[in-house]
């Protein structure tokens, strides 16, 4: 309504509602490099493409004349209120596409109450991006040095970040052809690791300032988050160093996420990463339902990869995600508008989920099963 009412005075979206068209629009407008960063998948693109593709092959079955005609679309995930089941995924460096990256991602999902999920690599200080007021949770990628480690979470936990996500599928990046043809140089000139910089473990490591000597800073932090001894058992150290709930993203084995269960953690995140890692690997909706079933009692199950529309939303519930995280979508918006970018692209995939859930037949988002879909 908000957009015709808008439109009888002339005005027009200021870019499109369209998240499967977005990309061809960012691309048109995009430096070619900053866009191959966000865009690009691992390899040959395929786990990307499936990712989508697996949406087309369960189909939403309506229902009429249902209590619908009002949505309550709110949930409680990992102790946080929702507006609606959706979360801003975490995406690093976004000064690569916007110079207020986080800080305006931050602040556009702080006016809709939606919680971002600040990442590890953001171009800005933690603390600066908490300063936006909205709810949190703090990504870790798991660095090799544990006084790091402890500092990030410390920090995190003292900025009002709610619960950790730990991501699990990224201990080493993955080919992505996109990148190296530009030898990730948008990566390295980007500000980017502005807030590993600026944590005083991190650079305690140094012997000169990040500033003064960008080029080892940048290497001490590929360092710190490649090629690390990682196991199920070190999962106790997080615990010991974090008070809230934990999250482990990048799940797609059922006996991971039993593990995950068994250990004790509090929720999984269905993932591939968007298609950057494992080239070839299983579209993360495919592996959504048997997790949902084996584990979905046990510990919250969150998904993410291929989110495109209000449908795509719906059909992850109806496959027993409690919630689903927006990944590049609202990157693209920040590339396209920064703050109010990123707002558009929220709201309306927050529209469009609604109108959908509704139209289906359902009022809330609980009501959904996977009697709401047939596979095709
Ligand atoms: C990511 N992702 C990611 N994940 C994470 O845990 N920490 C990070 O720093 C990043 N950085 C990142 C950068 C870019 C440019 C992209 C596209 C993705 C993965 C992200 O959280 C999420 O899993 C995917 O984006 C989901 O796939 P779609 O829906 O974006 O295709």
């Amino acid at each position: 309504n908000e957009i015709y009412l808008q439109g009888l005075a002339d005005h027009v979206p200021p870019f499109t509602t369209d998240a499967t068209r977005l990309e061809s629009v960012a691309e048109s407008r995009m430096e070619p490099g900053p866009f191959g960063y966000v865009a690009g998948g691992a390899g040959s693109g395929d786990t990307a493409r499936a990712n989508r593709e697996a949406f087309a092959r369960w189909r939403i079955v309506p229902r009429v004349l249902t209590d619908a005609t009002t949505r309550d679309l709110s949930t409680t995930v990992l102790g946080t209120a929702l507006p609606a089941p959706v979360l801003l995924a975490p995406i690093g460096v976004q000064s690569i596409v916007h110079p207020d990256g986080e800080v305006a991602t931050a602040r556009a999902a702080a006016a809709l109450d939606v919680p971002i999920v600040l990442s590890t690599a953001s171009s800005y200080p933690l603390e600066d991006v908490a300063a936006a007021g909205g709810p949190r949770w703090f990504q870790l990628y798991w660095p090799n040095d544990p006084e790091v480690c402890a500092s990030l979470l410390r920090r995190a936990e003292a900025a009002g970040y709610t619960a950790l996500v730990v991501t699990l599928d990224t201990w080493t990046l993955a080919w992505r052809p996109r990148d190296l043809d530009q030898a990730y140089l948008p990566f390295l000139r980007a500000s980017g690791v502005a807030n590993a910089f600026t944590d005083p473990a991190f650079r305690a490591g140094l012997e000169k300032s990040p500033e003064d000597d960008q080029p080892m800073a940048i290497l001490r932090w590929v360092s710190l988050f490649t090629g690390t001894d990682k196991r199920w058992d070190q999962l106790a150290f997080l615990r010991e160093h974090w008070d809230g709930p934990i999250a482990l993203k990048g799940i797609q084995h059922v006996d991971d996420a039993r593990r995950a269960a068994d250990e004790g953690m509090d929720a999984v995140i269905v993932s591939n990463h968007g298609g950057r890692q494992v080239d070839g690997a299983l579209a993360a909706l495919d592996a959504l339902p048997e997790i949902a079933q084996a584990v979905g009692d046990r510990l919250e199950v969150l998904f993410d990869s291929g989110i495109r529309t209000g449908a795509d939303v719906l059909k992850a519930l109806a496959l027993g995600a409690k919630a689903v995280l927006l990944g590049r979508p609202y990157v693209y918006g920040l590339a396209l508008a920064g703050e109010a970018g990123v707002r558009h692209a929220v709201r309306s995939l927050l529209a469009d989920l609604d109108l959908t859930l509704g139209l289906s037949g359902y009022r809330t988002p609980a009501e959904l099963t996977p009697d709401a879909l047939r596979r095709v």
